[in-house]
Order: structure tokens, then C-alpha cells, then sequence
């Protein structure tokens, strides 16, 4: 398969970029960041922010499938680069004819995700940094699942629980809808988006992905994902 990848050159991308390689995938990596990501064989790089839509266009053109995991820091502010890309995206992807879309999303855009016995997490995590610290960024990850729920093509969301670093693919669990689950590997989440490419099995619907073989250590991840990150 030709994938394009958006946001190919973050956490996720690059582990997804890795895999696909390895599978014997063609990829077309987009960054917004020339020289940020070195060729390979199999690879081709495009540099292209993901709201222009020239850029996107020469990216998406002939490619059998798209997977996006771009993404944003939080912020006080609105945050559009999530919807405002799945429009451009979906949009090239009309012009060009290309179907199979998977976009990154959250756990937090299902209204009624609330993992089992997580109560910490439940009463207080959640609700101070995903639904305070992160509201305007998850507002914009609901207006960009809208925008692609609304198109003719053969989309899935994908909605991982918190991201943490985990060198290798575990033994990962999906579901329709969300995942029962707080945390998510990129490892894992990569190869969930891979795998979904091929199988098909939550098209036009939502896919959590969660993993459960391994548990991040807190600290570590506070510190990759809070401050090391920004
Ligand atoms: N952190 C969590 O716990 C968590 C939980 C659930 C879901 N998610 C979501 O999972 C996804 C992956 O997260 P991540 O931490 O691996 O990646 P990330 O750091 O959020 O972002 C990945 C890449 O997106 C690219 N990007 C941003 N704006 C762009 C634009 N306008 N055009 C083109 N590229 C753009 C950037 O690449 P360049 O600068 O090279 O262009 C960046 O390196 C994100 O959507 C995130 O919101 C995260």
C-alpha cells in the first residue's frame, strides 16, 4: 500500500512511519519541517502544512490511504489545526478519489468514556487536565470527527487513551466506540492504525485503542508529556 502520513514527523508519526516501512508499506511522510525527517528507501517526505490545501494536495494525490496523527499542544486559546486540516484533507481526498482515511482522535471525544475503577483518574485527572487544561483542544477534535463523519469517505477515528512511550507492539485492545482503558503505547496506537488500514474492521465508526500488557511509569510520563514536550 502508498500511505500518506500526516503529522509523520511527531511521537506517533514516527513510529508509524517506522512500522509501515517495515512492512513494506510506500510512505508519504508530511512535516511542515523541511530536512526534519530523513529519506529512506520506500519513503518519500512532502513538506506541507496540513490546513494549505496546494500542499496537501501533492501529498494526498495517488495514494491508496491516509493516516493522520498530527497534533497540537493545549492551549487557552481556540485551537483549529484539527478541524481545519480534516477539511483540507478530506477534501483532497475527494478531488483525488482516495477513500480510506484514519485520523487520531481521543477517548475523551466519547461523551461516556470513564475507564473501570480509575477513580483517581475519573474524579480528578480527567476533569482538571483533559476537560480544563484541555478543552479547547478536545472541542476541535469534536468539530474534526464531525467534519469527517460528514464526508463519503471510508473513514475511522481513532481514539487512543493517554499517550506514553513503550518501545515495542504489545498485545493491544481495540473497541468501537472508545476503549476501556487510560492508557495508550504510540507503539501500539501505530500499529492499530496500520492494521485497521488493511482489515477494515471500523469503517465509518470509531476505534478505541488502549494498552494494557504494560503501565506507564507517572512520573515519567508527566515529565515527557508535560514538560518535556512543549
Ligand atoms: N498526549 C496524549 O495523551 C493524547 C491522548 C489522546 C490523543 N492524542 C492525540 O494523538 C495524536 C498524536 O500525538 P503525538 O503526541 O504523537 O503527536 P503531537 O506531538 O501532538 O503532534 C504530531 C505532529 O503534528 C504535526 N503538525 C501539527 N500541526 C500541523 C499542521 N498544521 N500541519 C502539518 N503537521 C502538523 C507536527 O509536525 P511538524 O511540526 O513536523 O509539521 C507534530 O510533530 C495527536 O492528535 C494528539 O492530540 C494525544
Amino acid at each position: 500500500m502508498r500511505i500518506t502520513v500526516f503529522g509523520a514527523n511527531g511521537p506517533t508519526g514516527r513510529r508509524l512511519v517506522d512500522q509501515a516501512l517495515a512492512a513494506g508499506h510506500e510512505v508519504v511522510a508530511v512535516t511542515r519541517r523541511p530536512g526534519s525527517i530523513a529519506g529512506r528507501p520506500g519513503l518519500a517526505v512532502a513538506v506541507a502544512d496540513a490546513t494549505d490545501p496546494g500542499g496537501v494536495d501533492a501529498a494526498v494525490g495517488g495514494t491508496d490511504a491516509v493516516l493522520s496523527v498530527l497534533g497540537t499542544p493545549y492551549s487557552k486559546k481556540e485551537i483549529t489545526t484539527y478541524s481545519a486540516s480534516a477539511r483540507t484533507i478530506t477534501e483532497a481526498m475527494a478531488r483525488h478519489g482516495v477513500k480510506r482515511l484514519l485520523a487520531v482522535s481521543s477517548s475523551i471525544a466519547d461523551p461516556h468514556w470513564r475507564p473501570t475503577g480509575a477513580h483517581f483518574f475519573n474524579l480528578v485527572l480527567d476533569p482538571l487536565v483533559n476537560r480544563r487544561l484541555g478543552r479547547t483542544l478536545h472541542e476541535d477534535m469534536r468539530r474534526m470527527e464531525a467534519v469527517i463523519r460528514e464526508t463519503d469517505l471510508d473513514w475511522t477515528l481513532v481514539r487512543p487513551s493517554g499517550l506514553f512511550e513503550h518501545p515495542v507492539v504489545t498485545d493491544y485492545h481495540t473497541a468501537e466506540t472508545s476503549a476501556d482503558g487510560v492508557f495508550t503505547a504510540r507503539s501500539d496506537l501505530a500499529a492499530s492504525m496500520l492494521r485497521e488500514a488493511a482489515e477494515r474492521r471500523y469503517v465509518r465508526t470509531a476505534m478505541g485503542v488502549i494498552t494494557t500488557a504494560v503501565k506507564p511509569n507517572i512520573a515519567k510520563l508527566i515529565w515527557n508529556e508535560g514538560v518535556k514536550k512543549k
